[in-house]
């Protein structure tokens, strides 16, 4: 019904804090762990719909324990960045994907979808309040974090009648604490993250949290991330496979070269089990803009493990880097797989390859607005 969906944007409210909080240096910010002095709030009710638009002090949440958010998990988000240019404008990277994919993930779950343009619009009245916060230096931003939750007070497994969206921000520097480092993977054998018909490819809270206890094993055998595999049969081969498909925190990109000697840059499908990444679909249309022309192939298909352990024993491994909104484009220097470490292409002093950069300057330098291009949106 339109008249739910429907965001009054003229009846914004903005209450400002009288207590500003302060502003770390960039050095001094660890991911997510500091927020701005405001937050943007809009409460719907499924008999009003979206009520008006609130921008107040940052403040707790004050809900009833039997609110259906705590028991069910109606809790989905977004990750986003606001980003300051050299002319000291403040700039969106592609919002209207992040709103389409609050969309699909809030209908997965039986929350309400809302006007996207006009959320967007909201998010850059909240960044323009928060602009000091807004680092400037290159791989500094403020992370955008929009949070839609089920607000019913019912233990009744059903749709939620009530439901809050809210934004909150946080200066970020590089999303793990190596800096930008590249970083081990181990590929994790016993749990899966997310199959074919499931919610895996929805931003949901409850995607993440399942993830951690094969994080923390990965981490406690010294790798970073543990990247998430989904066994099923080749259908060239017939045989069973450890096909790739994201890391939790980012997707997944490989460089190699195939077995026809063509170079080819791949990543896994949107069949289901990936999270649909706003900066993998940046890459792929970056890489088949300016990447084929070269010769590359640029592919959504497919791969697995053994294909990438072959190409890294016969040499034709060339680089492997994740990309997401908090990860960017972060370079990968090994996967364990099994009993076997498969090198990524990295001498031990280098810490990305040639084609790792040039994606992370290609995103960035649209990011920060030093290339004009239509993904980047001016505030
Ligand atoms: C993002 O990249 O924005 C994400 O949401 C990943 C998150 C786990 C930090």
């Amino acid at each position: 019904d339109p008249k739910l969906q429907a965001i009054d944007l003229s009846k914004l409210q903005v209450q400002k804090t009288t207590t500003p909080k302060e502003r770390l240096d960039n050095k001094d910010l660890v991911f997510g762990r500091t927020f701005t002095d405001h937050m943007l709030s809009l409460e719907w009710t499924a008999s009003n719909g979206w009520m008006d638009p609130r921008i107040t002090p940052y403040q707790n949440l004050s809900l009833d324990p039997a609110t259906c958010v705590f028991h069910y998990a109606f809790e989905a988000f977004e990750g986003m960045k606001a980003y300051k240019d050299k002319q000291g404008n403040v700039r969106l990277f592609r919002p209207d994907m992040n709103m389409a994919r609050l969309n699909r993930s809030v209908a997965r779950i039986a929350l309400p979808t809302f006007e996207g343009d006009k959320v967007i619009e909201l998010i850059k009245k909240f960044c323009q309040l928060e602009e000091r916060f807004i680092p400037s230096e290159r791989g500094y931003s403020l992370y955008l974090r929009p949070n839609m939750i089920g607000t019913q007070r019912t233990l009744g497994v059903g749709p939620p009648g009530s439901a809050l969206l809210y934004v909150i921000a946080s200066p970020v520097g590089p999303y793990y604490p190596t800096g930008f480092k590249a970083i081990s993977l181990e590929a994790t054998k016993y749990a899966v993250r997310a199959w074919p018909g499931g919610v895996g490819n929805s931003k949901l809270g409850a995607n993440y949290a399942p993830c951690i206890v094969p994080q923390m094993q990965a981490a406690s055998r010294g790798f970073q991330q543990n990247l998430w595999l989904f066994e099923d049969v080749d259908a060239e081969t017939g045989k069973v496979e450890d096909f790739v498909t994201e890391v939790g925190t980012m997707n997944l990109f490989a460089a190699i070269v195939n077995k026809e000697g063509q170079k080819e840059l791949m990543t896994a499908p949107l069949d289901g089990t990936i999270l649909e990444g706003v900066v993998r679909d940046s890459i792929l249309q970056l890489a088949r803009e300016r990447l084929v022309p070269e010769g590359w192939k640029v592919s959504e298909r497919r791969f697995h493990m053994r294909e990438l352990a072959e190409a890294a024993r016969e040499g034709r491994m060339l680089e492997v880097f994740g990309s997401g909104t908090a990860a960017v484009v972060s370079p990968v220097r090994s996967i364990q797989y099994n009993n076997e470490l498969v090198s990524c292409g990295l001498t031990e002093d280098v810490e990305a390859g040639q084609i790792t950069k040039r994606f992370k300057d290609w995103i960035e330098g649209i990011q920060y607005g030093d290339e004009a291009h239509p993904w980047s949106v001016k505030i």
